[in-house]
């Protein structure tokens, strides 16, 4: 005690009927901030919360959230943690509180939710921020007009499986068409299947096309293709298995499973994956902001 008074760190008021301990904050290693957020106009609360989401629903309570989280809570959390432009990721979107409080904050947001809300409730109330048809929750704070987009994707099933004997093949789930789709997406290709010619299931240029096949394709099939293909065009063909014999100037021929194990990232232990730099989708007519769906990616 003697000691801590000397130091200064026990110290008594002017009246001495108190005393006033001072502590440190490089013996506070460890303690978490703590905050007690008790300001309900500032931070909301969960009753409003309900309320904005039956406003949101069209009055209707059916499929609502137990636990809603108030939009101006999210607010608080967002403006502490965050800056205009960043972006924002709630794996566990929910009703989508987080997404359409990050875009009305001008902030970019990535969502992700595997039930069907997603379709009822996140999709509806995005379309709703963009339009600037949401009057609810911070519109009014953030003075929210509407504008901004989004995208939608879908994630297929996985398209490669190993099979019983630890042999990576395709899985049994994709069709045709979802195989193409997914390989012209691998190569960078555009899907866009010809009714001329069953081999053109996509294009990278004007004159360079992508055939995919689960077919095992020997020398007179690649022949055929490469007269049909002709000097002036080039084509990927990609197949489970082939034999060639002779030179094909104008294809190029890989196997499926290794092709697409080439295109797989493995090992990042950051976020260094490469990521497709999509091109800006097109309004809709009379559309504010943008909103387009991706089937498979
Ligand atoms: C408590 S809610 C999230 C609430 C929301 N983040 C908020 O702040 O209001 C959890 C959500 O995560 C979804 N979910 C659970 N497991 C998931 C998964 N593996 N992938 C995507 N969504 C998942 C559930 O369907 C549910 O809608």
């Amino acid at each position: 005690m003697q000691e801590k008074i000397q130091s200064g760190e026990i110290r008594f008021n002017s009246t001495m009927t108190g005393i006033i301990r001072r502590t440190y904050l490089e013996d506070m290693k460890g303690l978490p901030p703590s905050t007690l957020w008790i300001d309900l106009l500032q931070t909301g609360h969960n009753r409003q919360a309900k309320s904005e989401q039956k406003k949101l629903a069209g009055g209707s309570v059916e499929g609502l959230f137990a636990t809603p989280k108030p939009e101006r809570f999210i607010r608080e959390i967002l403006q502490i943690a965050t800056k205009e432009g960043d972006l924002v990721l709630d794996s566990f979107a929910g009703s989508g509180t987080t997404g359409a409080v990050a875009h009305k904050m001008g902030r970019r947001w990535i969502m992700v939710e595997l039930g069907d809300h997603c379709h009822t409730h996140i999709i509806p109330r995005l379309q709703k921020v963009i339009d600037g048809a949401d009057t609810g929750g911070i519109t009014h704070a953030a003075n929210w007009q509407g504008g901004g987009g989004f995208r939608y994707y879908k994630l297929a099933p996985s398209l490669l499986r190993q099979d019983a004997y630890g042999q990576w093949v395709i899985n049994k789930e994709y069709n045709a068409e979802m195989l193409a789709q997914a390989l012209c997406k691998l190569e960078g290709f555009t899907y866009a299947p010809s009714d001329a010619h069953y081999w053109m299931h996509g294009h990278s240029t004007e004159r360079d096309f992508i055939y995919v096949t689960t077919a095992n394709l020997n020398h007179q099939q690649l022949q055929q293709l490469s007269n049909e293909v002709g000097t002036e065009c080039s084509l990927l063909v990609l197949c489970t298995a082939f034999r060639g014999r002779g030179d094909y100037p104008n294809l190029t021929v890989k196997k499926i499973p290794k092709q697409v194990l080439s295109r797989c990232e493995w090992g990042h232990d950051d976020y260094s994956l490469q990521v497709e730099n999509l091109p800006k989708a097109s309004a809709k007519p009379g559309q504010q902001g943008l909103f387009r769906e991706e089937d498979m990616k």
